[in-house]
This record gives structure tokens, sequence and C-alpha cells, in this order.
């Protein structure tokens, strides 16, 4: 069977979700590419916009979408990038990061924005990325993509 063409596409504010992206994409092989917004990041997702991409995500077989956990939810610039490729996007897997709560209810909006479930999901705590201590959930995460 030939190799699923896999993207991951984060949006990271501090560089805590930048570092998970880069040890998805590592880990599987993959291209990463930068969710950069126009202006300030917290905006309103609906006034927001983002930067084209450098890669077509509806080319993939897989798009991995990072992004902190801002408010219990996506941060705006990871919603934009939904509501602009939706309807148009391959299968689906998210991953965020968070300080304390919030990674269910981040999934769950990821989700809706998305308007279909992903085949896997990661919430990992900050601390718990910069101190490396994600690798088992990590394994499943990437058993479940490829
Ligand atoms: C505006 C803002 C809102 C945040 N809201 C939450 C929150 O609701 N729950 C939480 O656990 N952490 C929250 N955090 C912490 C971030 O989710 C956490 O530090 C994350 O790892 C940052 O990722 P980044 O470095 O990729 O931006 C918030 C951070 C910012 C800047």
């Amino acid at each position: 069977m030939e190799e699923k063409r896999i993207l991951v596409v984060y949006f990271s504010g501090s560089g805590v979700t930048r570092q998970l992206g880069q040890a998805i994409a590592k880990t599987l092989g993959c291209p990463s590419e930068e969710i950069v917004p126009v202006g300030k990041p917290s905006s309103d997702a609906k006034q927001l916009e983002i930067q084209p991409l450098k890669n077509d995500p509806s080319q993939f077989d897989v798009v991995i979408l990072g992004t902190p956990v801002w408010g219990m939810r996506p941060s705006p610039p990871a919603q934009v990038f939904l509501m602009r490729h939706a309807g148009r996007l391959p299968a689906l897997a998210f991953f965020c990061s968070f300080g304390l709560f919030g990674g269910g209810s981040t999934v769950k909006e990821l989700t809706r924005l998305a308007g279909k479930s992903p085949i896997a999901d990661l919430a990992v705590q900050r601390t718990r990325v910069q101190r490396g201590q994600y690798q088992d959930k990590l394994k499943q995460f990437i058993d479940k993509i490829g």
C-alpha cells in the first residue's frame, strides 16, 4: 500500500504547540507548517485573517491540526484555518497544548468547526511538553494515524 500523505499544521503563540507539532512531524517523517495570523492572534476569529499556507491541505490524506488552548477553546488562528478549509479537508487529527484545563472542550470545538470527528486526538499539558513527558500519549496518537 502507498504511504499516507500527512501534513502537520499548527498555530503556536509561545512555542509549546510548535514543539509538539514538530515532534509529531518528525516521528511521522512528514512536513509541518505554521499558521501565521495577519494581525493579533487573539482577535475574534470572525475578523481574523491568516496567511495562505505553502501546502494545499486538500492534497494530503491526513491533516493534523494543532493549537494552544485559549479560554478553553482553540486559538482563533486554528479556528480560522478550519473555517477557511472546512469541506475540502481530508481525514483530520487534532492536538493541543494547555496550561491547566480545556483539552477536551478544545477538541470538541475543533470537531464542531471541522464538521467531522478526528481519527485521533492528543492533548498535552504545557509542563509535560516542556519536560518531554508525553511519549506514551504521542505513540498512541501516532498509531491511530499511521
Ligand atoms: C490568551 C490565552 C488563553 C489561555 N487559556 C487557557 C485555558 O483556557 N486553559 C488552559 O489550560 N491554558 C490556557 N492558556 C495556556 C496555554 O494553553 C498554554 O500555555 C499552551 O501550552 C501555550 O501554547 P503555545 O506556546 O503553543 O502558544 C492560555 C494562554 C493564553 C495566551
